[in-house]
């Protein structure tokens, strides 16, 4: 390695090291992401009455995005991952809020079930982004879909008024 290139690797280092530093003081809320979700677990709480591996597969594969039960690891607090996570969170939460549902009622929650199943159906739910390669655990296998799949859609029938239906 001649001088000058150890000399360029350098500069490319410490230029790194900058500007990951001006990351973390940036203030990303300006541009639209909600910084002030980072870390934040509200207090509501609402425990789903489900079977204790449908609410495994939940906790592992939703609540993330879908509680105010986040886990929110070292890295989740480092920017940019930190931004990505809190819009995620934040989108997230405002479409479904399982610590929410207290607030829901027996149609409202009806329907998050519904669309619940859609979204694991097509593969939407939850994220790639989220499942690769950070959260590996949350990988749903057909055996986990079929579970949540009985859950979901079991209500729909037991709900449903005869005339509801059709
Ligand atoms: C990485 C965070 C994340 C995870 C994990 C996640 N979601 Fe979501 N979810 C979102 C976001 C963000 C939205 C808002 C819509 C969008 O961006 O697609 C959403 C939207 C939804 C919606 C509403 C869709 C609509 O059309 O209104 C449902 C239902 C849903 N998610 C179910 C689930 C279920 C069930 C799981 C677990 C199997 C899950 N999500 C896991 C982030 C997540």
């Amino acid at each position: 390695m001649t001088p000058k290139t150890k000399k360029r690797i350098r500069i490319l280092l410490i230029a790194g090291v900058v500007c990951f530093g001006v990351l973390q003081v940036i203030p990303a809320k300006i541009f639209g992401i909600p910084t002030q979700d980072i870390g934040t677990n509200p207090p509501k709480r609402y425990t789903l009455e489900a079977p204790p591996e449908v609410h495994a597969v939940l906790r592992r594969a939703c609540y993330d995005c879908h509680t105010n039960e986040t886990a929110w690891p070292f890295w989740s607090r480092i920017a940019p991952g930190s931004w990505l996570m809190a819009r995620d969170v934040h989108n997230g939460r405002n479409h479904l809020n399982f610590s929410e549902w207290a607030d829901a009622d027996e149609d409202e929650r009806q329907t998050d079930f519904e669309t619940a199943w859609e979204q694991v159906e097509s593969g939407n739910m939850p994220k790639w982004f989220y499942v690769y390669p950070l959260h590996l655990g949350a990988r749903l296998s057909a055996a986990d879909k079929a579970l949540l799949k009985g859950f979901f859609l079991k209500h729909k029938t037991e709900g449903a008024k005869p005339d509801a239906k059709e």
